[in-house]
């Protein structure tokens, strides 16, 4: 989710609207804000774009100097007008907008209803404003606010409002980001850097566990947890707009790349439950649905087919369902089978798509729909053809992705699509409840274990880059999980070097590709541990036994592969079907920084689309 703030001399709703358009990559599901005006706050809200919502926001909040907004990604609560933010308390006179999840807001919510509280909403964020509420005691806001959060098991970043308070809007964090901006005689608020740019270049980014109290002429942070004042001061951004919509990177590639934990985050947020249970209330699929499925057919194409096949094996695993990932291009002309009720209604079909926008995608889905199947999406981009058409949507929640070649939007693919078969094996009762919840945890643990590899992943590749610059082509193997990641491997190398490479199972390497094996041949072997590991590397003693460069993706104390390899990036111990989750990194850092040492276009390769929507 998106959170903007406003409080100065000037109208503060056109600078919400601007800033949560800006802001509207975290979360597009609905948005809304809430402004003081005449001594009254009022709150305009409503599921849908922005865009959509701009000339309501601007007319509610018309002569108002003081507002707050937020543009939503569903987590506790469906996307409705109603579990919109932001939301008020009980009079009405306060109004939050969070991002994040309250842990504890059931236990809150009873304490708060059964002391006479009246809740209108299913989202947790309700249950602060009633908490800031039930901690006024006669107090300031901040000091309320303050009271009301130490309450609170969670994340959080948020900033809350009072009509009781007009000269103070009061923001705070705890694990999601929160940046002030300062300008003359007004203080801005908002979730990222880039959105406050173009107002202000003085920015003050609020460290987890402060509370910051804005006025028209300043900001007093402090912590929390003991009120202790804590000096800050603003610094000025000297990144431009294009360098900061890159995060401070040299390419999108990279920031995409690096912002995968994140993009992970958001795609998992709300989709397991408090019991660590899959959830995904989004698909409306019932269990007798659910049991009666015989296969999957997945449909995509290029880097997202490739996490359609890493889905096949998932879905084979978890659901006991027997899947395909086929091409688009392929699939919409291959003799029609039928697939809805006259098949039995027993295929359940996918489309994959970061765009939601390649024809090709959206004409296999609509000739699966026309063969009776009703095809569901799993899309990035909101709102899109394929998002529109499709029976029912996962969006995938990685934000914009503007690189060319697809990196976050492949691991969010691959993890929705996880989440996908977990959902069916407990429908289908072929997963246990204590192996979802195992895997669920596990997958929770994935965000932050990529966040720490990464660092080091990344100064390895760029040590590696200009060792490879001799290399003719490159050869790509891996079994099981491995092989959907050789493809993917392969893919970027190619998109972004124009060195030729391909992807094989490494069992498969035998019947041809070893005699591209040479001096001159990068081999990149995805190695992880898994039950197929003793088999890869003694396809890695054939390659070794040729002379082949070989980089190898491995788990950390794998001694063997060490020997063997030329090099090997490490990932963390974790389950098999997690496994692709981190190998893809990398893959991906591998290509970047060779894509770099040869001086190509990292973002914008020759002959490439970001979104083909031509057949
Ligand atoms: C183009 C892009 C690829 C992408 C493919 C499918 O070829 O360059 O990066 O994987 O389209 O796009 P989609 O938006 O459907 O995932």
């Amino acid at each position: 989710c998106g959170i903007v703030g406003y409080i100065g001399g000037r109208e503060a709703a056109p600078f919400l609207v601007e800033g949560l358009r800006r802001l509207e990559y975290r979360g597009y599901d609905s948005a809304g804000a809430a402004f003081l005006v005449g001594g009254r706050v009022v709150i305009n809200k409503a599921t849908g774009r922005v865009s959509a919502l701009a000339g309501a926001l601007l007319g509610a909040g018309h002569g108002a100097r003081t507002g707050i907004g937020h543009t939503r990604w569903a987590t506790h609560g469906r996307p409705s007008d109603r579990n919109a933010h932001p939301h008020p308390d009980c009079q009405g006179r306060i109004a939050v907008v969070h991002n994040g999840i309250v842990e504890n807001y059931r236990e809150l919510k009873e304490e708060l209803a059964a002391a006479g509280h009246r809740f209108a909403s299913e989202t947790d964020t309700e249950v602060l404003a009633h908490l800031v509420e039930s901690q006024r005691n006669g107090d300031g806001l901040a000091q309320a606010v303050r009271r009301a959060l130490r309450r609170v098991e969670g994340t959080f970043a948020l900033a809350v409002l009072s009509a009781d308070d007009p000269e103070v809007l009061i923001a705070a964090r705890h694990g999601s980001p929160l940046i002030v901006g300062e300008g003359e005689g007004e203080r801005l608020l908002a979730s990222d850097i880039p959105a406050l740019l173009p107002f202000t270049r003085d920015q003050l980014v609020l460290d987890d566990g402060e509370v910051a109290i804005l006025t028209r002429d300043g900001v007093e942070v402090s912590r929390l947890l003991d009120g202790a004042r804590t000096v800050r001061h603003a610094a000025r951004v000297e990144w431009d707009l294009a360098t900061a919509e890159k995060g401070g990177e040299p390419h999108f590639m990279r920031k995409e790349i690096l912002e995968q934990p994140r993009a992970l985050r958001d795609t998992l947020c709300g989709r397991v439950g408090l019991d660590g249970l899959p959830r995904l209330e989004e698909l409306a699929l019932g269990a007798g649905e659910a049991r009666a499925l015989e296969h999957v057919e997945l449909i995509a194409c290029g880097t997202s087919w490739h996490a359609g096949l890493v889905a096949t094996r998932h879905l084979a695993e978890l659901a006991r369902l027997r899947a395909s990932a086929e091409v688009a291009s392929e699939y919409r002309y291959r003799p029609a089978l039928p697939l809805g009720a006259e098949g039995g209604g027993k295929a359940l079909v996918v489309a994959v798509s970061q765009s939601g926008e390649t024809a090709d995608t959206l004409a296999a889905m609509r000739a699966a729909a026309a063969g009776g199947a009703r095809p569901v999406a799993v899309v990035n981009v909101v709102g899109s053809s394929i998002a529109r058409e499709a029976e029912g949507v996962l969006y995938t929640r990685a934000g914009p992705e503007i690189s060319v070649a697809s990196t976050k939007a492949f691991s969010t693919q691959v993890a929705t699509l996880f989440l996908l078969a977990a959902h069916l094996g407990r429908l289908r009762g072929t997963l246990s409840e204590s192996g979802a919840r195992e895997l669920l945890a596990a997958l929770g643990r994935v965000p932050d274990q990529l966040e720490a590899m990464l660092p080091e992943v990344a100064a390895q590749a760029r040590a590696l880059a200009p060792r490879l610059l001799d290399k003719r082509g490159a050869l790509y193997l891996g079994r099981g999980y491995g092989f959907p990641l050789a493809l993917e491997g392969a893919l970027k190398l190619k998109e972004i070097t124009y060195l030729h490479a391909d992807g094989y199972p490494a069992g498969e390497m035998k019947h041809g590709p070893i005699a591209l094996v040479g001096p001159q041949t990068l081999v990149v072997v995805v190695a992880p541990q898994d039950r197929l590991h003793a088999k890869t590397l003694s396809n890695l003693e054939e390659v070794k036994a040729r002379d082949g460069f070989v980089v190898a993706i491995g788990t950390e104390g794998d001694r063997e592969l060490a020997r063997l390899a030329d090099a090997v990036f490490w990932l963390p111990p974790a389950p098999e079907p997690l496994n692709p989750l981190l190998a893809a990194a990398p893959l991906q850092l591998l290509a970047y920084e060779l894509s770099v040492a040869l001086g190509r276009d990292v973002d914008q390769p020759r002959n490439l689309a970001k979104s083909v929507t031509v057949e």
